[in-house]
């Protein structure tokens, strides 16, 4: 048996008998360097730890066939694409980039359609052109899309009018009816979601490379309804850029650019909460030998699901694909440091996105105790500010809602902690959509609470509306700009 290196590859090459000869085989091989703190990963290791927010479906014959039909079936990604991803992030940890990542809440069967995705992509490009415009950087644009369809709940039923049913877990696992039947969890929707993500990456891509989301269109992402301050703001922005553009054209400059000018990169993202589905949809990538969750470009762990020892943790720790970690009021120093070295123990840049949500006003209770340990270990992560998860209240009127107003506030401490740490604001993270949709109060073009019931759409938690969106990313252009010139002038000094 001999060991040989070729071209960065590794074979095996072994001699057999053959009808009397000897014949000479070369495997092509993977080497494994073994380190104290690693254990061989599997992609199905996370079945023997245990378990939560995760449904026990019924019949195990149809699960068992759901899960060899996905494991049949084409990833979504390819790990290029993961990795390509991942150098991004690494520069959003370093201040060079800035990370935009939203979406839905969650992702529904039923509102499935070209015009909602189309709207989501163009107010995710505006904002994205607010933030490169104002604070000079590139914006890595993450959608919650194309998978977001698992949810993780904080009580495991709901009751209306007196009767309790199991909650409703996202329409990959059961159905939003109150209904017994419709709250039974079926395997076979993961198959329908499969489908879905499928589609809706597919237009996501043809969107991107297919002259949507050249910058030349910068006047036409806007969306008829969210005139205001804002949208006037954006208009004048884009007059802007128009000019540059034409300058540049005018001056024969375009040339090589031309294809950055008229292309973007848009990946997608969605929580790794229903482990069979990633599991199934894990391939082995052939030129480095590391696993990929197909089912999307990055994956993330929730405030529920972080348990240290538990599946999900370790599924997601196996995986190329960068890592969000949400980061909740609950989340100890010592869940963190063990969490850190888990999830990335080579302290891969760009691999570990942690994904501060802990409510308005209690930013300084928590980020610095966690910043502490992340600066302690030397750990290399985006720090993201998720403003939504930490804001949910009941409205008067009964809704679940989230006032804007507190949403931008925590935005803004979130800047403001870093700055006194020394730290690096490396994104945001929203739940918003492109429909004109009343679900979090206030704003410019103000939702009040007796509004809430006008288009109140979402299948789980209350989403940021277009215009909404936009105005949180021109405070956010405001946060990075004033960020860079306290940076020049020390610079300076
Ligand atoms: C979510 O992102 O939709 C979510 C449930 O978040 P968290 O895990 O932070 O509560
Ligand atoms: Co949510």
């Amino acid at each position: 048996l001999v060991l040989m290196f070729w071209g960065g590859q590794a074979f095996l090459t072994h001699k057999i008998k053959y009808g009397g000869f000897f014949k000479v085989v070369i495997e092509r091989t993977t080497i494994v360097i073994w380190s104290n703190n690693m254990s061989i990963w599997e992609k199905s290791n996370w079945r023997s730890k245990p378990r939560v927010q995760m449904p026990d479906y019924t019949n195990q014959e149809i699960l068992n066939s759901v899960e060899k039909q996905l494991s049949a079936y084409p990833p979504l990604v390819f790990a290029g694409e993961a990795r390509n991803l991942k150098e991004k992030l690494a520069y959003a940890s370093k201040g060079e980039a800035f990370l935009l990542q939203g979406g839905d809440c969650a992702e529904s069967f039923e509102q499935f359609s070209a015009d909602s995705i189309r709207d989501t992509f163009k107010v995710m490009l505006q904002m994205a052109m607010v933030l490169t415009f104002g604070a000079k950087v590139p914006v890595v644009k993450v959608g919650r899309m194309a998978g977001q369809f698992a949810k993780p709940r904080s009580a495991p039923t709901e009751v209306q009018n007196g009767k309790e049913l199991p909650s409703y877990r996202g329409d990959i696992i059961n159905e939003l009816a109150f209904t017994e039947k419709a709250r039974i969890p079926n395997a076979k929707k993961m198959l329908q979601a499969y489908t879905q993500a499928a589609a809706t990456l597919n237009l996501i891509r043809a969107f991107s490379s297919g002259g949507y989301a050249d910058v030349n269109q910068v006047h036409s992402w806007t969306l008829g309804f969210t005139e205001g301050e804002k949208a006037v703001q954006y208009r004048e922005m884009a007059e802007r850029i128009k000019d540059a553009l034409d300058f540049m054209k005018a001056a024969g400059l375009e040339g090589k650019s031309s294809y950055e000018l008229r292309t973007v990169d848009f990946y997608t993202s969605h929580e790794s909460l229903l482990l069979e589905y990633e599991e199934a949809l894990t391939r082995l990538d052939s030129t480095s030998g590391q696993w990929l969750a197909g089912s999307g470009h990055m994956i993330w762990i929730g405030d529920r699901t972080r348990q240290p020892d538990g599946a999900h943790v370790e599924f997601a720790r196996g995986v190329l694909n960068p890592i969000g970690l949400k980061c909740g009021p609950t989340t100890t120093e010592d869940d963190l440091k063990v969490l850190l070295s888990k999830l990335n123990p080579n302290n891969e840049p760009g691999k570990l996105t942690l994904i501060a949500r802990f409510g308005v006003g209690s930013v300084g209770d928590h980020l610095p105790r966690l910043i502490k340990v992340v600066e302690q270990e030397g750990a290399d992560v985006v720090w993201c500010c998720d403003a939504m998860h930490g804001n949910t209240i009941k409205s008067s009127s009964g809704y679940k809602t989230r006032p804007f107003e507190s949403v931008l506030r925590e935005v803004r401490e979130f800047f403001e902690i870093h700055k006194a740490e020394g730290t690096i604001p490396g994104g945001v993270h929203f739940e918003m959509t492109g429909q004109d949709v009343t679900e979090c109060t206030g704003g410019v073009r103000a939702v009040t609470d007796e509004n809430l019931s006008d288009r109140y759409h979402t299948a789980c938690d209350p989403r940021l509306n277009a215009s909404q969106s936009l105005e949180l990313a021109f405070l956010v252009a405001d946060e990075l700009v004033a960020r860079r010139t306290a940076a020049q002038v020390t610079g300076a000094a």
